[in-house]
C-alpha cells in the first residue's frame, strides 16, 4: 500500500494550479426575475345549498350557506361543490361520477334550472348567490341526492334493450345508414332525469305517467329497425296514462343538458300509434 501511495504521489500533477470552483451565484436584482406566484385578489362567492339529513328527521331542511373563493376553484358548479365538501363540510352530500357529461349521476337544481353541476358553469358575479337544491318533486335520500328508485323502474318497464325472435343465422344485425340514423338523438340520452323532473306531467302523475326519459328511450327502442317487438312495445303505451299525460309543453327539451329534444320523440310514438 506504501509503495502505492508513493508512486501515486509522485505522478500527481503538483505544478497544476488546484482546480477552479465555479460557484454559480444570483444576484440579488437576478432573484426579483424569477416568476413568483401572485397572490390574485379573493372573489368570494355564496352557495345555498340544500340540507337534509334522514337521521335527524325531525329537522325541516334548509338551505346552508358556503362561501368560497372562486379564484381558487375550479369553474364549474361541481368544482365548487367538491370543493366545499373537501374542504369546509365533508357532511354535504351529491352524487358524481365523471365530471364530464356522461354519467348523468351530478344532475340537480341550480338556481331554478335542472342541469348537469359538472356542465354547468358558476355565475362569477360576487354580489348573486347561487342557489342549489336536488331534482324537484322527487323523493330526497339526503341533501342533493334524490330518489330514482321509481324512475328506473319505470325505465326497466319499457324493456330497454333489443329484442328480436328471429336474429340473422350468422354474424351480426345489419343496419342500413338511413335507420341507424334514426337513432341519433335518442341514443345519446343519459338518463340524467333532468328532463323527466321538470315535466308538470311527470309532477303530478309520477305513478302511471313514464315521463319524458323514459319515453324517449321506449320511441328509441321502436325506431330500431333491428328490434321486432315494436307492436308488443306501442301496445304497452296504449292507455290513458303511461304516454297520454305529456301535453307537448317542452319544458323536457329545454332542460335537456345533452340538447335532445324528449317531446319530439313522444310526438313520434303518438304518430305511430295513430298510424295503427
Ligand atoms: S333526455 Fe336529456 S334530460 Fe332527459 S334523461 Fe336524457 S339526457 Fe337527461
Ligand atoms: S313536452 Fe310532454 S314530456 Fe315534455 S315537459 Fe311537456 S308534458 Fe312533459
Ligand atoms: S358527474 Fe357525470 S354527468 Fe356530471
Amino acid at each position: 500500500m506504501s509503495t502505492m501511495l508513493s508512486i501515486l504521489a509522485r505522478s500527481s500533477p503538483r505544478h497544476l494550479p488546484p482546480p477552479t470552483v465555479i460557484l454559480r451565484s444570483f444576484s440579488s436584482s437576478a432573484a426579483t426575475q424569477q416568476a413568483v406566484p401572485t397572490e390574485s385578489k379573493a372573489l368570494n362567492k355564496e352557495f345555498k345549498i340544500y340540507r337534509w339529513n334522514p337521521d335527524e328527521p325531525q329537522k325541516s331542511p334548509e338551505l346552508q350557506s358556503y362561501t368560497i373563493n372562486l379564484n381558487d376553484c375550479g369553474p364549474m358548479i361541481l368544482d365548487a361543490l367538491i370543493k366545499i365538501k373537501n374542504e369546509v363540510d365533508p357532511t354535504l352530500t351529491f352524487r358524481r361520477s365523471c365530471r364530464e357529461g356522461i354519467c348523468g349521476s351530478c344532475a340537480m337544481n341550480i338556481d331554478g334550472q335542472n342541469t348537469l353541476a359538472c356542465l354547468c358553469r358558476i355565475d362569477r358575479s360576487e354580489n348573486k348567490d347561487t342557489k342549489i337544491y336536488p331534482l324537484p318533486h322527487m323523493y330526497v335520500v339526503k341533501d342533493l341526492v334524490p330518489d330514482l328508485t321509481l324512475f328506473y323502474k319505470q325505465y326497466k318497464s319499457i324493456e330497454p334493450y333489443l329484442q328480436n325472435d328471429n336474429p340473422p343465422a350468422h354474424g351480426e344485425f345489419l343496419q342500413s345508414p338511413e335507420d341507424r340514423k334514426k337513432l341519433d338523438g335518442l341514443y345519446e340520452c343519459i338518463l340524467c332525469a333532468c328532463c323527466s323532473t321538470s315535466c308538470p306531467s311527470y309532477w303530478w302523475n309520477q305513478d302511471e305517467y313514464l315521463g319524458p326519459a323514459t319515453l324517449m328511450q321506449a320511441y328509441r327502442w321502436i325506431a330500431d329497425s333491428r328490434d321486432s317487438y315494436e307492436a308488443h312495445r306501442k301496445e304497452k303505451l296504449q292507455n290513458e296514462m303511461s304516454l297520454y299525460r305529456c301535453h307537448t309543453i317542452f319544458n323536457c327539451a329545454r332542460t335537456c343538458p345533452k340538447g335532445l329534444n324528449p317531446a319530439a320523440a313522444i310526438a313520434q310514438i303518438k304518430l305511430h300509434l295513430a298510424a295503427d
